[in-house]
């Protein structure tokens, strides 16, 4: 008996230990943030079944300063994302689908993670190791975004999980060796935070292979600071951060020469309107049908957060920055928007939005003098990029 009042009172004192542990955690959190705020909130709804009968969710991660993310585990997509006007009224400034259908069957990549491999590869073709590999061709004689069942069309797993950054959400991947034509089992997460006192969605991507491989990840965002289906982006004015764009050739391979923007109408180095030079018959605008470009943001692969360009709609008066530690971003006007129809049965015309895909350059593996994609076991790839809005 006194034996098992012993035991008793040792359990009541390790629960009692556990407790106290508890409150001291909590006080701590709460000298800055609450614990709830530190996690935001994130509510979990289903997005329906892939025609494969998959379950698919939807996760909307909001803060209290009016920003709102929706992202589902089908391609680790950014679905909706609501920011506030200068009078304080949120829109939803991404293109996209109401519906996984949708998803399941467009072409545009809209809000997609991209990979293994964002933008082209020459050829579908690139060696390693002395081996050559052969990509699959979707994009006229070259491989575009991961090619045919890019990471875009993939179900990833998705869990919430503790972080600094308040609301965060993991997706997590595992690419089996020789997906679409690439070496190595590759291990892909992305975070997707939204800080509880800021407007900023923060992308996190970690990636581990078990052979040498190559890659590319980015974010597929078509933004229109306007509202989504709300005319074209002509009149919203850019900033690009960057002194160098990568030229192509007519099928939008880089060239290999780093061209001074000075002087073109790539120069994007003080804030200009994105219809102002558009129609100019600069060679690289007619083989882009616009802008669909790499811009220099910086010469090699940096660990910190720089920042690479500045969006403005002076009508709503949203303003995006995009902070990356990729030494790149494709700026695409959305020339391949054809009107199809997306949110709200809302149709998406000719430059109906941009993209601004932080990114290594287009064809890097097929380029030594670029910073190099190749990943090697027992090393971490790791990049950073933050859309920050704000209204001005
Ligand atoms: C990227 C490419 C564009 C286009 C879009 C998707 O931005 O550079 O050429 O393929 O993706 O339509």
């Amino acid at each position: 008996m006194a034996e098992r009042k012993r035991i008793m009172t040792a359990k009541q004192n390790a629960r009692a230990l556990l407790y106290a542990l508890l409150f001291v955690g909590e006080l701590v959190l709460a000298g800055s943030l609450s614990a709830q705020e530190m996690r935001g909130t994130i509510r979990k709804e289903s997005f329906g079944k892939t025609a494969g009968g998959e379950q698919i969710d939807l996760y909307t991660l909001s803060n209290k300063k009016g920003m709102e993310v929706a992202v589902t585990n089908f391609g680790a997509t950014v679905v909706t994302l609501k920011v506030p006007d200068r009078a304080g009224k949120a829109a939803d400034v991404v293109l996209g689908f109401d519906t996984l259908e949708g998803y399941e069957n467009g072409t545009a990549y809209f809000g997609a993670t991209i990979g293994r491999y964002g933008n082209r590869i020459a050829g579908g073709q690139f060696s390693l190791d002395g081996k050559t590999y052969t990509l699959p061709k979707n994009n006229g004689n070259n491989t575009l975004h991961g090619g045919i069942v890019g990471f875009n069309k993939k179900v990833w797993k998705a869990r919430e999980v503790a972080s600094k950054d308040g609301a965060s959400l993991e997706m997590s991947y595992l690419s089996p060796d020789g997906e679409e034509g690439f070496p190595g089992n590759l291990s892909v997460k992305v975070v997707f935070a939204l800080p509880a006192d800021r407007n900023e969605l923060k992308i996190d991507y970690t990636a581990t292979t078990d052979k040498d491989t190559v890659l590319n990840l980015t974010n597929h965002s078509y933004f229109n600071l306007a509202g989504e289906g709300n005319g074209d982006i002509l009149d919203h004015v850019l900033t690009l951060h960057a002194k160098q764009f990568t030229p192509v050739d007519k099928t939008l391979i880089p060239t290999g020469e780093l061209r001074e923007v000075a002087g073109t109408p790539m120069d994007f180095t003080r804030a200009t309107a994105i219809g102002k030079r558009i129609n100019e018959s600069y060679e690289q605008l007619v083989f882009g049908k616009g802008y669909d470009h790499n811009w220099v943001i910086a010469p090699a692969v940096g660990t910190s957060l720089r920042i690479a360009a500045e969006a403005y709609d002076p009508k709503s008066g949203r303003t995006l920055e995009v902070l990356t530690s990729e030494p790149g971003v494709q700026f695409y006007s959305g020339n391949f928007l054809d009107g199809s129809k997306g949110k709200g049965n809302k149709a998406y015309g000719q430059r109906a939005a941009f993209c601004l895909e932080t990114q290594h350059f287009p064809d890097s593996p097929n380029h030594p003098n670029f910073p190099s994609t190749l990943l090697k076991p027992n090393s971490v790839f790791h990049s950073q990029t933050v859309f920050r809005f704000s209204a001005k």
